[in-house]
Order: structure tokens, then sequence, then C-alpha cells
């Protein structure tokens, strides 16, 4: 599995962490940046997430800016994506479940690292349910 991260400079340090957990489980990481905690803007990174997904350099992105809305915001904007903002475990098991979510926005100012690394383990080991939340995704894009 390989997983591309991106983050502002809110995002940075969270970022980092979860970068660490996924190499330590012996995941692939694609590091889109940030690289420091200099300020920068989050649309940037959210395109670069999202269109290593779109274009199948990962299977699933990770996106963290300081509460996870801007940048979810950014890469909801592009066809094809459906990132999910998350806050606890069952948004995360929910959004792979029903919304086939391919991206997890997180908020490095709202939720605390522990937190946020059962969170992204939650999402990356639940599957789509499909069936009617496939219909429904398929309305997204129309
Ligand atoms: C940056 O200060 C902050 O606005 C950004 O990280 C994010 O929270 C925006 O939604």
């Amino acid at each position: 599995m390989k997983i591309a991260l991106g983050a502002d400079h809110g995002g940075f340090t969270l970022k980092e962490i979860i970068k660490k957990h996924l190499v330590e489980k012996g995941i692939e990481v694609i590091d889109k940046g940030t690289h420091s905690l200099e300020s920068v803007d989050y649309p940037f990174y959210a395109r670069a997430v999202a269109y290593s997904v779109l274009e199948k350099e990962s299977d699933y992105g990770i996106i963290v800016c300081g509460t996870g809305i801007g940048i979810s915001i950014a890469a909801n904007r592009i066809k094809g994506i459906r990132a999910g903002l998350c806050f606890n475990t069952t948004m995360a098991r929910l959004t792979r479940e029903h919304n086939d979510a391919n991206i997890l926005a997180l908020g490095a100012r709202t939720t605390g690292d522990v937190v946020a690394l059962d969170i992204v383990d939650e999402f990356l080991k639940t599957e789509f349910q499909g069936g009617r939340h496939l219909t429904r995704i398929q309305e997204i894009e129309l």
C-alpha cells in the first residue's frame, strides 16, 4: 500500500508523526510536503495529494492542516476526490464504508496525535461496502 501525505505548516508536525507511524508499519509513504513550519498555502498540498491518488501513484491520501477544513475543502473541489474530515475512529470507519473516501483529512490543532494515529489505522483497514453506497457516490459525480 502507498500513501500520499500532504500538509500545510499547521499540519506539518502531525504529518511527520503519521509518516513515522506508517513507515514503522511497513507502509510506503509519498511525502508531498510541506517540509517545515514556515507558513504556506494549503490548496497546493491538497492538490498534490489529490492528483497522486487520481493518477494512482498512491492508493490513498492523508492531508492535514490546522483544522482539516481548508485542506479538505480544497481537495474536494477536484473531481473524483472524496476527502473525509474525521475527528474519531467511527467517522474514519464510516467514511470508508459509506463514502469510499480516497483521502483522509485531519486537523492537527483539533485532534490529538494519539487519536489521529488511531483514525489513520481505522481508515486504512476499512473496506468500502458498495451496494447502495456505490449508487450514492456515483451520484456525486453527475
Ligand atoms: C493556517 O493558519 C490555517 O488556516 C490552516 O492550517 C487551516 O486550519 C485552514 O483551514
